[in-house]
């Protein structure tokens, strides 16, 4: 127990500096072969894959049940700089046409931190077949699909918006396996009156064939006089086919909710959004982003009573009485831009 000065003690002292020194250098090699393996990630070798574990602070802050659904994508176009160890959700936008999910996504795309990389899926090629789907999504969600909205390095929210006809319904259980395996949530965004929706659908197929902008057509628009002279045309509607097609526009929304009931998500409804902004917080709330004040520039072209945009409003309205299509006629919402 007592101490005395020996000899020995230099000797023990450098054998502990030598010992330090060792292990310093040791792990300084390991941190630059992490490194090496770092730069060289693109050639993917598995043994240097195991070794990297970036971003390892980052994930410690992330809750279990969130875990699923965070994700540090490595993008092989770019690199993630500053934002390399920013946690990032995968989303999309599941909708049919019509529906107002292209103002949706331009108010998404007015958050610094999300990129909604549009239609995707409305090139045929993409949608051949289960995996050419899947390479596409894993493209978007590695953030290496480049499109106008994409924010690149501070990305904190990836998606796309998918019409249900573009391959969902078809391939929905492989997709639905792939969304919950890679933890992507899924926005359900609907329109209440399918009434509108169609007359939506018929003034658009309208200006495709006459374009009366100047001979450009366009599916939406910016200016309210663009708008106006859209909405000057009033379809007319076969009554014959109107119940018939409301009820498969029906059936397709109950069973899209039925085959992605098990993929976490949201349900909102076009007319929601544009009467309570609120909304726009939950939406924000559900991608876990900072909340921002969302805009779009887009102008909606049809206004005020429906019964004021359908030629034969009458005879529509004879159809409908006393079915469950009812309300349509009168689901008039008080919109101001
Ligand atoms: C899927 O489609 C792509 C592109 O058309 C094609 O190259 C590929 O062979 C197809 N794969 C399967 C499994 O059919
Ligand atoms: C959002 O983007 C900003 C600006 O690019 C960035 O500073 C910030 O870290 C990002 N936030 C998240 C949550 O990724
Ligand atoms: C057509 O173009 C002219 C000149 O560029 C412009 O003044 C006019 O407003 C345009 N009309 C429409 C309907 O966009
Ligand atoms: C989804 O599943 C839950 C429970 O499994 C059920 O209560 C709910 O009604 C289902 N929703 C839809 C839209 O099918
Ligand atoms: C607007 O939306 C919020 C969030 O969903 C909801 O709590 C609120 O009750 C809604 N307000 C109205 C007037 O419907
Ligand atoms: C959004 O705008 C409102 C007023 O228009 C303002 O009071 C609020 O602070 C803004 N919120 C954010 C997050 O910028």
């Amino acid at each position: 127990m007592i101490i005395r000065p020996s000899k020995k003690k230099p000797l023990v002292l450098r054998m502990v500096v030598l010992i330090i020194a060792v292990a310093s250098s040791i792990y300084i090699c390991s941190i630059c072969l992490r490194q090496i393996g770092g730069r060289s990630a693109g050639s993917s070798s598995p043994s240097i894959r195991v070794v990297q574990k970036p971003c390892e602070e980052a994930k410690d802050h992330i809750l279990p049940s969130e875990k699923p659904y965070v994700h540090f994508p490595k993008p092989n176009t770019f690199s993630r700089k500053e934002c390399a160890c920013n946690p990032v959700r995968y989303f999309a936008i599941l909708s049919t046409q019509r529906s107002g999910s292209g103002w949706f996504e331009t108010l998404l795309n007015s958050h610094v931190n999300i990129s909604s990389n549009g239609e995707i899926f409305s090139v045929k090629v993409r949608r051949n077949n289960i995996s050419t789907i899947l390479e596409t999504l894993d493209s978007v969600y590695n953030l290496d699909w480049i499109s106008s909205a994409s924010k690149n390095e501070c990305t904190a929210a990836v998606g796309l918006k998918w019409m249900l006809n573009q391959g969902l319904m078809q391939h929905h259980e492989e997709i639905a396996d792939y969304f919950n395996s890679k933890g992507v949530s899924a926005i359900f965004l609907f329109r209440r009156n399918f009434l509108r929706r169609m007359v939506s659908i018929l003034g658009n197929s309208y200006d495709q064939k006459t374009k009366p902008l100047n001979g450009t057509h366009k599916s939406h628009v910016h200016s309210t006089h663009e708008a106006e002279i859209l909405a000057r045309y009033k379809p007319t509607i076969d009554t014959k086919l109107l119940i018939p097609d409301l009820e498969q526009v029906e059936d397709l929304v109950t069973r899209s909710l039925q085959y992605f009931n098990s993929t976490r998500h949201i349900i909102l409804y076009y007319e929601s959004i544009r009467n309570n902004r609120t909304k726009l917080v939950d939406v924000q709330e559900f991608l876990k982003v900072p909340q921002r004040n969302l805009t779009s520039l887009q102008v909606k072209i049809h206004k005020g009573a429906l019964s004021s945009q359908i030629e034969n409003w009458e005879e529509v309205k004879r159809t409908l009485k006393g079915t469950r299509y009812e309300r349509f006629l009168e689901d008039d919402y008080k919109v101001d831009m």
